[in-house]
């Protein structure tokens, strides 16, 4: 099935626990997810109705917001299913943050890097003391720090 034929985003009100399995791809800890899960802003893309992509933005006081968790089911990987999520939340957020930050393994920067975002900072040792099994990236890399990367909007949206 074409992901653009057929592909809505939609906000996510209730039932947040039914994408857990997607949102465990990005994130394979449980209790790291459920952290942010409650406080966060849940969208899915549904194609022909079955749940595809999954993202969780936080607000911060700061004014930032935060892309906590962004997964693509398996079978839908690498169909632009990822781009067509982060433009939609850029757009979506742009207006009411001052910036939006996003925390990743090494191997996630050049993703995000495609939209404008700018390595900021890393948090030494995050995978390995937050998570009680080793985080492994696909070419098998163990992850270790945590990089954040940061799009600023510029919208002039003051400081809370
Ligand atoms: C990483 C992920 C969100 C990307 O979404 P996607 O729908 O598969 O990616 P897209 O089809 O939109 O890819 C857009 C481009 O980014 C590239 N890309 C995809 N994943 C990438 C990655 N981890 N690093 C660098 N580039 C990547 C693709 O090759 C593609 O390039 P092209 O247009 O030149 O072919 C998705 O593959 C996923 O959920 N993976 C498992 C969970 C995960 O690792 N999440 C953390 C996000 S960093």
């Amino acid at each position: 099935m074409p992901m653009d034929v057929c592909c809505e985003i939609r906000s996510v009100e209730e039932g947040k626990l039914r994408f857990l399995p997607l949102l465990l791809l990005a994130d394979p800890c449980e209790r790291m997810v459920s952290r942010y899960l409650d406080a966060g802003e849940v969208f899915v893309m549904e194609c022909g109705g079955e749940a595809v992509c999954v993202a969780v933005v936080v607000r911060g006081e700061d004014g930032e917001c935060e892309l906590k968790n962004l997964a693509v089911a398996e079978p839908w990987q690498g169909r632009g299913c990822g781009s067509r999520m982060v433009r939609f939340l850029l757009d979506r957020f742009a207006p009411v943050a001052k910036a939006m930050l996003v925390g990743t393994a090494d191997s996630g920067v050049p993703f995000y890097e495609r939209f404008g975002f700018e390595y900021a900072f890393r948090v030494p040792g995050f995978f390995t003391e937050n998570y009680p099994e080793p985080v492994v990236e696909e070419d098998g890399r163990l992850c270790v720090d945590m990089l954040y990367c940061r799009k600023v909007f510029g919208s002039g949206v003051p400081v809370v």
